[in-house]
């Protein structure tokens, strides 16, 4: 077991002024911090996955609309109501699949409509509203957790794709959640880490915070998913998710829905985990669920170097979608779901 510090994806600087990162463009390779105070920055720090996860984007655009209200306070009140207004859209602009990150925006917004008085307050129950949701996000986590334990058996092999720990939420993430409590309770379980391409958020950030914390995790490619299933070497799949519709279709990392059409053909369970904040109740499917496109020099680039021909046309989609039929249950911070799925009346925490 690691004696390491727990991993702080966000926080409050040590004045309060600025939001600290890990910056998740520098790992492997390096842990670096930074301070970020500037609107610009924070909607950069999102755009470039500095800051990532669709749990912990919404935090952090919660903090960095406190950090940057506090400085205006000085301003009329529809001034100052009308400054966050624009802050707001732009933070919410930055990622459109993942949907805590306007629940978090909305949760923001709320809050100052129904603050009465002068800038000064609302900055301060802005401040109250952002520490909350950081302080419920990583009670949600730990909650999927000990849900999700009782799905592991011991000496379990498990599958995961892209980053969904501690690096991708402010607590100890959603579907390395019951990873990290089958560790505190000493019991054996194994990680594979699906690479991840095109930015390799699986060999560089799952692979960084397992190790880090002293838990067995093993990296493979992509495409080396479904001989190694075939040959018996995985137990069972859990993955996050950036958005979930109302009948249980998941939008989560480009590649999650093949490893799922995998895990079905080898009669292996293939568990999503997300806290209830990435619930869209008003979405009926994922059909409708969009689909960030990143820049496609991501693709035809490889660490920096070129891996395609410069001017060859390259998709980039962020996200695809599973269909429910495929996932064998969805654990949230309330309960384990099973199919059929139907979340049009799940309570989410709206604050
Ligand atoms: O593009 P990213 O790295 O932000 O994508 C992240 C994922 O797809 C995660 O699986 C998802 O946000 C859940 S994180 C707890």
């Amino acid at each position: 077991m690691s004696n390491r510090s727990p991993i702080k994806s966000v926080r409050w600087s040590n004045d309060g002024r600025s939001v600290r990162i890990i910056d998740q463009r520098e790992l492997p390779e390096r842990l670096v911090e930074r301070d970020i105070a500037m609107l610009d920055e924070f909607c950069g720090a999102i755009r470039t996955l500095a800051v990532r996860g669709a749990p912990a984007i919404g935090v952090f655009a919660a903090m960095g609309l406190a950090c940057v209200m506090q400085r205006r306070v000085e301003l009329p009140r529809d001034a100052f109501d009308r400054e966050l207004e624009t802050a707001a859209e732009r933070l919410r602009a930055t990622r459109p699949t993942a949907v805590n990150l306007a629940w978090a925006i909305d949760r923001m917004l709320a809050c100052a409509a129904s603050t009465p008085g002068e800038p000064l307050g609302v900055a301060t129950a802005l401040r109250r509203t952002a520490d909350a949701l950081h302080a419920d996000d990583i009670a949600m986590c730990r909650r999927i957790g000990e849900l999700a334990l009782s799905l592991l058996t011991d000496g379990a092999r498990v599958l995961t794709h892209c980053n969904a720990g501690a690096l991708a939420t402010t607590g100890i993430g959603t579907a390395l959640a019951p990873i990290y409590l089958a560790q505190e309770a000493g019991r054996a379980v194994q990680v594979i880490a699906s690479e991840t391409r095109p930015l390799l958020q699986g060999s560089r950030l799952t692979a960084w915070e397992l190790e880090r914390a002293g838990i067995p995790v093993t990296v493979a490619t992509d495409g080396a998913i479904a001989s190694l299933m075939r040959a018996g070497k995985i137990d069972l799949a859990i993955v996050g998710a950036d958005r979930i519709a109302a009948n249980g279709d998941v939008a989560n990392k480009i590649g999650t829905y093949a490893l799922a059409v995998l895990a079905r053909h080898h009669g292996l369970p293939f568990y999503v985990a997300a806290p209830t904040s990435t619930i869209d109740r008003e979405m009926a499917s994922g059909e409708s669920i969009p689909i960030e496109a990143r820049d496609p020099n991501e693709v035809r680039a490889f660490l920096g170097a070129p891996s395609a021909p410069l001017g060859v046309t390259a998709l980039n989609p962020a996200f695809d979608v599973t269909p429910a039929e495929l996932i064998t249950a969805i654990v949230t911070d309330r309960a384990v779901h099973y199919p059929p799925y139907d979340f049009r009346r799940i309570e989410r925490q709206d604050r």
